[in-house]
């Protein structure tokens, strides 16, 4: 069973962009294009519990009540395939700031290896979007998630697009407090821990090294 802080977009333009990202004969700049679209759609799904303040904005009429944003929002894309999650997120929050995590799985152990961060010693953002379009075994995503927690992040969203059963299990045993964002959970993993039927390797599709 899905764990209760799973979220699965059921928005029409969410499935049905899906379904294009999926096609194999998708090309690599629509694929782009698809998964910056989907992750704004996600993201604005993700961050409907900021917190804001009451300030008063003055109309060319009068005084309106307003609010602006309270927290400090950081966008952290797992390298590579998370990095074209980050443009159209960063566009609706322009004062976000981009922290990047190099981790990739390594293809025999299948367990992550971390091999870029430069996050400064006390943390600069109340709010993380963790951001990887794929969460297979679980395993880049746990990482990532504890750097951020030894950061001394308080509140971890992770946004992707599509999951496999086995690694949300994996995320949420290990951080029950991080709340999953996804457009889709597939069947299962297969021998390689490769999403079945997935959309095949996120990173290679947008960036043409397949
Ligand atoms: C893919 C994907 C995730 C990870 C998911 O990246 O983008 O980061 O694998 O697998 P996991 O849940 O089993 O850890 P990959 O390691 O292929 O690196 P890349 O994005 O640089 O191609």
């Amino acid at each position: 069973m899905t764990p209760n802080n799973v979220h699965i977009s059921k928005h029409p333009l969410v499935r049905h962009k899906l379904s294009l990202l999926r096609d194999k004969t998708t090309e690599h700049k629509k694929f782009r294009e698809l998964i910056r679209e989907l992750a704004m759609l996600l993201g604005y799904e993700a961050m409907d519990d900021l917190l804001l303040s009451e300030i008063t904005v003055g109309t060319p009429l009068g005084d309106a009540p307003g609010v602006a944003l309270q927290e400090e929002v950081g966008l952290v894309p797992i390298l590579r395939a998370g990095l074209g999650m980050v443009d159209g997120i960063h566009e609706m929050i322009p004062g976000a700031q981009v922290w990047h995590l190099g981790i990739y799985r390594d293809e025999e152990t299948l367990r992550p290896v971390s091999y870029y961060n430069k996050l400064p010693v006390d943390p600069t953002v109340q709010v993380c979007l963790l951001l990887d379009p794929m969460l297979a075994t679980g395993g880049s995503a746990t990482a990532a998630i504890e750097v951020l927690k030894d950061w001394g992040v308080k509140r971890i969203k992770f946004v992707g697009l599509i999951a496999a059963p086995e690694g949300i299990e994996v995320v949420a045993r290990a951080h029950p407090d991080v709340p999953i964002y996804l457009a889709a959970v597939d069947d299962h993993l297969n021998e390689n821990g490769f999403i079945v039927p997935g959309l095949g390797d996120a990173g290679d599709r947008q960036f043409g090294t397949a």
